[in-house]
């Protein structure tokens, strides 16, 4: 599996998230940005560990007839090993659970086993220590830039701080991680997480509730690229 290509680790990528998206026509809103894309980012959430729920397997099945993008699975679930398999069997390149959820080593094994690329994710109160132990086996940390659960939330710039320390820990064991970080980017505040030392930008309302997402999503990578 995982058969749609994740770029250069580290290097700068756009992932628009659904989530802001017109569900009715998900297809033809994942085709409208595709020029600009480098990932698509899918928020799962299953009312339990966010209080929203939103899709599922059957969904990202369909949506991988639409695009040949690298498809970013952020599971924001309580039991994200229940559904692994489902995801990898519907199209999901990249998984990524929550360290909150526990449970994270027997996670990550069993998300490589089923060959996707492997994710942890961090909410914006917890902190840097609980994730460090894993990021020599995975290949994606992503730092939640807003309490997850909704689109359209604020940029929390209190995070910054630990995106940096996360990209100095990267560096300075030479780690093969991607820094992604999720919730209230767009070309204002972009820049600030890249400068922080962010390579993978997850944008939900700054691209799918403009009126031009296509041009959004380019003037996105515009900021952040200066920002590198
Ligand atoms: C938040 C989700 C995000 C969200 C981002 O719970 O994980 O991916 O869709 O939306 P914006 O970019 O609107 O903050
Ligand atoms: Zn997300």
């Amino acid at each position: 599996m995982s058969a749609h290509p994740a770029g250069e680790v580290g290097s700068l990528r756009v992932a628009p998230s659904i989530l802001s998206a017109d569900f009715g026509r998900l297809g033809a809103c994942v085709a409208e940005v595709d020029a600009e894309t480098d990932w698509l980012h899918v928020d799962v959430m299953d009312g339990h560990f966010v209080p929203n729920v939103s899709l599922g397997p059957p969904v990202v099945a369909s949506l991988r007839r639409y695009s040949g993008r690298f498809f970013d699975c952020h599971l924001m679930m309580s039991e994200p090993g229940r559904y692994l398999e489902a995801f990898a069997r519907a199209g999901a390149d990249g998984c990524t659970v929550h360290v909150e959820v526990g449970g994270t080593d027997d996670l990550i094994d069993q998300a490589r086993a089923l060959g996707v690329r492997v994710g942890l994710a961090a909410n914006p109160d917890t902190p840097l220590s609980a994730v460090e132990p894993y990021l020599g086996r995975i290949d994606l940390l992503l730092l939640m830039t807003v309490v997850p659960g909704f689109g359209g939330q604020s940029f929390m710039a209190e995070v910054m701080d630990k995106v940096a320390r996360a990209r100095a820990a990267i560096d300075a064991d030479g780690l093969a991680l991607d820094l992604e970080v999720d919730g209230g980017i767009d070309p204002a505040t972009a820049p600030v997480a890249v400068a922080a030392g962010a390579n993978v930008l997850v944008a939900g309302s700054a691209i799918f509730a403009r009126p031009d997402p296509l041009g959004a999503a380019r003037a996105l990578r515009a900021a952040a690229a200066a920002a590198r």
